[in-house]
């Protein structure tokens, strides 16, 4: 450790001690000066205030430990970098005040470890005059204060009263930050618990007259977020395709039943009434500003376009489809398909798939149809999982 102050050699040790004793003495008058304001902080919270003292210098440590001690603070000092950080390790404490210079582990690499590994506590750094440099130094790296040697009573106190003050303020502010975010993660997860109980409701009113069934629905929404999150969708949205898909034949609420519950094949009159679902599904779920639900309105809408411009209601083409339309018109498909209906057997795996495939880049996005082929074994875990009832 280098104790040189002004004109104080390192190796003069009895005289920097001197020096310190002296200073110490000649500032008493004004300690006492300052008892009053510290009385109360003695005789309360001070008490559980716990001091780590770090310098090699036994002197330093015993002195500022009898100071410490009498102002109420509960010290314990270690004579290197290397044991106070196995001090640390064991116990919990406020105040770290640290010589820089020290045989081994400088006082800087404490700091940083310190600042790292046990950021509750507060960390003061003790330097010599020579090395205000490194004491700025050690403010940017984390240190709460710095006192330059030698070094008197009262500026120890004021530096630790100010650190302690400091300490508090960073761990209140860290902790609103943290109950604050939790508590916007608490609500926005209420908020979403809402609105899918919402959408099962609506969707188990639809079901009651519709021949889809509810684990169809339930699949249309993991197939589609699953290729979402395969187009790289971010995790918000990739969540919205998952509640939004389910949405996409609400419409059919509007359907006269002898067309939605007929057996055999719709006549092209029935058909052109079929195809209204998407318009009537569009205008339910209209005018909203939910993202979820503005998206399943536009899946309402665009779930049975076409790649190639073929499809209804609007004859969209290509891109000009929203993407989650084109998502879900692939899973509708593939669900539909490969699942029985009221009016057509459920088909072998290999048939619906060469289906798929030759509806790729008339009927179906190319891209998202490679994908939805590239998961399949996703797909099929979906389908495991969720069976007809
Ligand atoms: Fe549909
Ligand atoms: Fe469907």
């Amino acid at each position: 450790m280098n104790h040189t102050g002004a004109g104080v050699q390192k190796t003069e040790v009895s005289g920097t001690h001197q020096l310190i004793e002296n200073k110490w003495c000649s500032l008493r008058q004004m300690e006492i000066a300052t008892e009053p304001s510290n009385e109360k902080e003695t005789n309360g919270e001070k008490k559980e205030i716990k001091v780590l003292l770090v310098d090699d210098e036994p002197f330093i440590c015993d002195l500022l430990s009898r100071w410490l001690t009498s102002e109420g603070y509960l010290c314990t000092t270690s004579l290197s970098g290397e044991s106070a950080l196995e001090l640390l390790a064991k116990e919990t404490y406020h105040l770290v005040l640290s010589d820089i210079r020290m045989p081994g582990m400088s006082g800087l690499d404490l700091l940083k470890i310190v600042t790292k590994s046990f950021p509750d506590a507060a960390v003061i750094v003790v330097t010599a005059v020579d090395e205000q440099k490194t004491a700025i130094k050690t403010l940017k790296s984390g240190a709460y204060g710095y006192i330059v040697k030698p070094f008197d009573k009262s500026e120890i106190l004021v530096n630790i009263a100010n650190a302690l003050e400091r300490r508090r303020v960073t761990l209140l502010m860290r902790e609103y930050e943290c109950n604050l975010e939790w508590s916007v993660q608490e609500r926005t997860a209420q908020v979403r618990a809402r609105e899918e109980q919402i959408i099962l409701r609506l969707l188990s009113a639809s079901e009651y007259r519709d021949d889809e069934t509810g684990a169809h629905i339930r699949r249309i929404g993991m197939y589609s977020s699953v290729i979402a999150q395969a187009l790289g969708w971010d995790s918000q949205t990739v969540d919205d395709i998952r509640l939004a898909a389910p949405m996409h034949d609400v419409g059919k609420i509007g359907i006269p039943d002898r067309i939605l519950q007929k057996p055999g094949q719709l006549t092209p009159e029935e058909f052109e009434i079929m195809k209204k679902h998407t318009e009537i599904g569009g205008c339910i779920l209209d005018n909203s500003d939910i993202p979820v639900l503005r998206m399943a309105q536009e899946i309402a809408l665009s779930h049975h376009e076409k790649w190639d411009g073929t499809g209804y209601p609007r004859g969209l083409a290509g891109e000009a489809i929203p993407q989650s339309g084109r998502i879900v018109a692939v899973v509708d498909v593939y669900d539909a398909l490969i699942h029985k209906r009221v009016y057509k057997p459920a088909l072998p795996e290999e048939e619906v798939l060469s289906i798929l495939s030759d509806g790729r880049g008339k009927h179906f996005d190319p891209i998202i149809l490679d994908h939805f082929m590239n998961l399949l074994p996703e797909m099929r875990r979906i389908r495991t999982q969720i069976r007809e009832e």
